[in-house]
């Protein structure tokens, strides 16, 4: 089932948190053989954020928690929950959700990381909400967070100009007047496909040695191209078919929110659904790729700009390693 049944689920307040150090495509130019030209036109990226040398996930998932809460006002005694969407843990284990809670005093909380590839965001919502659906927790705490240019090979171009660092979170809780944001969701993997985005190194797969080090096997690797493909063979279907399990129309759809992974992508997947690009909210010039913090970033700056506004039916939609994709649907 796609629709979410027992207590209704209200959006109760978001922030976000984005490092101050930009660097633009004209930086990258004098690191690799790129150019703003290329970067720009065949992903629409032209600046991303990057995370201060001792700067780690946990931190700006922490920054962004605490607009997050500020904006719900609500204390973190209040907190039933943390969910940290994250593929850039601090470490393996402790969890990153763990060290936020800890740091944020949330202490009648539990904590879990959820890694889903940049679809975390799509999990880590529907996880938290089926949690309060289902009476199991009142309040939920539900952040993206990545460092993932310290996770890079800076002599790939190939991903490298990709990718930028920050965070989003939202705080979910179990309606206060009978409203309901959070209408329907829908988790899909699509696992024979794993082999398009990994980090392999240092892991049980390929534990840390210096062979592994030299092979870079410690950082990201993409087959970018077959990326593009599957998700533009797999999500217009997918989202069709959500919709109507959602018994939504197209047409009903005000905002996408999808994954800032790539501009054409976005245009490409809406174009074969016959919906105007205008109806996506767009954020990847500022902050490139940023994985499970890309649809809380989007979506935050839209409601703060005005954009998103209240009744607005909103679609977030993830794609990533795994192969994992994902949609939830709000009404704000
Ligand atoms: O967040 C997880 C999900 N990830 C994604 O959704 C990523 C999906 N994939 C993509 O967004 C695109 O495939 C990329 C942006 C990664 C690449 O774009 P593309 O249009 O698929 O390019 P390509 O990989 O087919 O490469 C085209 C050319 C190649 O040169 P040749 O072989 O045609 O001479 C590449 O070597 O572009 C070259 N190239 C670059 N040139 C300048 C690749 N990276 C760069 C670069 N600057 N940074």
């Amino acid at each position: 089932m796609t629709i979410f049944k027992g207590r209704p689920v209200s959006l109760l307040g978001s922030g976000i948190y984005v490092p101050e150090k930009v660097l633009t495509n004209y930086d990258l130019e004098k690191m690799v053989d790129t150019s703003d030209e290329w970067i720009r036109t065949r992903t629409g990226i032209v600046e991303r954020r990057i995370a201060a040398e001792d700067q780690v996930t946990s931190d700006l998932a922490y920054l962004a928690a605490v607009e997050a809460l500020k904006s719900a006002s609500m204390s973190p005694e209040e907190i039933d929950m943390v969910i940290v969407a994250t593929n850039t843990p601090d470490t393996i284990f402790p969890s990153v959700a763990a060290k936020v809670q800890g740091r944020l005093e949330a202490i009648n909380a539990g904590a879990s990381d959820i890694q889903s590839g940049c679809t975390s965001s799509v999990y880590a919502l529907s996880f938290a909400a089926a949690g309060i659906a289902s009476s199991i927790w009142d309040k939920v705490l539900v952040i993206g967070a990545e460092v993932l240019t310290k996770l890079l090979n800076w002599e790939d171009r190939a991903t490298c100009v990709l990718f930028g660092d920050g965070a989003g979170a939202m705080v979910l809780g179990v309606s206060p007047d009978g409203k309901n944001n959070v209408i329907s969701t829908s988790l899909k993997s699509d696992g024979t496909k794993s082999d398009l985005i990994i980090l392999p190194g240092g892991l049980v797969e390929c534990p840390a040695s210096v062979e592994m080090i030299q092979k870079k096997l410690h950082t990201i690797h993409m087959k970018g191209s077959e990326v593009f493909k599957f998700v533009n063979k797999v999500l217009p279907l997918f989202l069709e078919q959500f919709c109507e399990e959602s018994d939504l129309s197209l047409d009903d759809v005000t905002w996408w929110i999808f994954h800032q992974a790539n501009y054409r992508i976005i245009e490409s997947v809406l174009r074969r659904l016959d919906v105007p690009v205008e109806r996506a909210i767009l954020n990847i010039d500022k902050y490139g790729n940023t994985s499970a913090a890309s649809v809380f970033l989007a979506f935050h700056e839209a409601l703060v700009d005005g954009k998103v506004k209240k009744g607005d039916k909103v679609i977030f939609v993830s794609f990533g390693s795994g192969m994992t994709y994902g949609a939830t649907l709000m009404e704000i």
